[in-house]
């Protein structure tokens, strides 16, 4: 038996012991002598449960034991998550996580602690949940040159888009609906705040690049602002509003964003419907690439990270070939970045409108049912170009256009 434990038994760490446990015979087909969940370190009371007798307290127990081979780290959180991910390394022992804040903020730094001492730091779950999305990048697509990433990364907000687009009804009492049916947390500020996609998209990045694409340095917007007439203009004209994380490498520079986008309703990445994720990848030999599944819940996100400790129990050197190197790369400043807009005015302003857009109008996407409004979508134009502009009409609202 290969001996595992688990750090944080909670959603996705009760998702990998059932994993574990009722999937035994599948995973034997690789791990010819099992593989097997000697200790559960948490914080909680499991008194009375069936997994009592494995619940420890103190990770010395874990780390001391000479029987752990891999752990995997399901508390989330930087602290003290990061500590008992170093630890374990220290000692030889691999390490397996959703934890995509921990992944994101030390990535090259565990990384390398990994490689120094002979054992393996995987992430496969810390984006897409279940869909198998980081071992492509890091295996199936090292030879080629990744130019573009492009995904529906968070549940949640995708949940209250599709249901604004699908239903008619509006952001708020979507939003009360997730969290009542715990898809989103209770302060939901990550999810629409645009900063769990920001996050994913950081460590997509940092993987197209081989560098560390910081999420710090990235321009993050949520979907607070997106109302139910965006979505009317939006099917008026082919369109639907999706949370996009976007990543593109053209020659040496690099943009990156989070942010509400116009997509096409006969873009690929629109048949992520509900909770579920979608991710696009270009690469310059291999083209486009779509993943898509379930990119949350305790069993897909603990059916990746048992395929971690899989991964790390066959070979522990397995991450010691990941490209991600501890160089900062900062993206191109946001302002210099082009993109198309969808922009909404009161019917009053048209005329300054047209004004100081001229020229740069692409169409007009004005409504019958919608009167008191102008609306008009714009050419490419760089984004301090298009917010100096937008500073002269009095403008309700604007999303950019995938
Ligand atoms: N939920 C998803 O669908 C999903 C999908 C992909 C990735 N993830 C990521 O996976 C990670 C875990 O998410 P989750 O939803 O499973 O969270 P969760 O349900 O809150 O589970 C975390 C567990 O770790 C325990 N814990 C916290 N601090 C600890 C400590 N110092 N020592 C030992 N145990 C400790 C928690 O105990 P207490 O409850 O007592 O604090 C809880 O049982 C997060 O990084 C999350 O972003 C989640």
């Amino acid at each position: 038996m290969i001996c595992a434990a688990i750090f944080g038994f909670g959603n996705i760490g009760s998702g990998v012991l059932d994993v574990i446990e009722n999937n035994q015979h599948e995973i034997r087909k690789t791990l010819p002598e099992g593989l097997y969940v000697k200790y559960i370190l948490d914080i909680r009371d499991f008194s009375g449960t069936p997994y009592a007798d494995r619940v420890v307290s103190d990770i010395d127990i874990i780390l001391n034991d000479p029987e752990i081979k891999v752990v995997c780290e399901t508390m989330g959180g930087k602290e003290p998550a990061f500590t008992f991910s170093r630890k374990a390394l220290e000692k030889g022992i691999s390490v397996c996580t959703s934890n995509k804040e921990l992944v994101e903020a030390y990535g090259p730094q565990l990384l390398k602690i990994a490689k120094e001492n002979g054992c393996s730091y995987l992430f496969e779950a810390s984006v897409g949940g279940g869909i198998p999305l980081i071992a492509p990048l890091n295996n199936c697509l090292r030879q080629d040159r990744i130019l573009y990433i492009a995904g529906i990364l968070n549940g949640t907000t995708n949940y209250i888009l599709d249901r604004m687009e699908s239903e008619g009804v509006d952001y708020e009492p979507v939003l009360k609906d997730a969290m009542n049916l715990g898809y989103a947390e209770r302060n939901p500020e990550a999810d629409i705040g645009g900063h769990d996609t920001g996050r994913k998209i950081s460590i997509l990045s940092s993987l197209m690049t081989g560098k560390w694409v910081r999420y710090e340095n990235m321009y993050v917007e949520g979907i607070s602002k997106i109302t139910q007439r965006d979505f009317q203009y939006a099917s008026a004209h082919g369109y639907s509003v999706r949370l996009l994380g976007v990543s593109r490498r053209d020659g040496e520079a690099l943009s990156v964003m989070t942010a509400p986008f116009l997509l096409p309703q006969v873009h690929p990445l629109h048949a992520a419907r509900g909770v579920f994720n979608a991710v696009l990848v270009n690469g310059n030999k291999v083209d486009n690439l779509l993943f898509s599944g379930r990119g949350a819940g305790k069993l897909p996100t603990g059916s990746a990270v048992v395929s971690d400790m899989i991964t790390a129990a066959t070979d522990p050197t397995s991450s010691h070939h990941i490209n991600w190197s501890d160089e900062v790369v900062i993206p191109e400043p946001q302002d210099e970045c082009e993109n198309r807009f969808f922009v909404k005015v009161s019917a009053g302003s048209r005329e300054k409108a047209e004004q100081v857009f001229n020229g740069q109008i692409d169409e007009i996407w004005s409504l019958e049912e919608i009167p008191d409004e102008f609306a008009f979508t714009t050419v490419a134009m760089t984004e301090s170009d298009f917010a100096k502009k937008a500073a002269m009409i009095e403008m309700i609202g604007r999303i950019r256009i995938f």
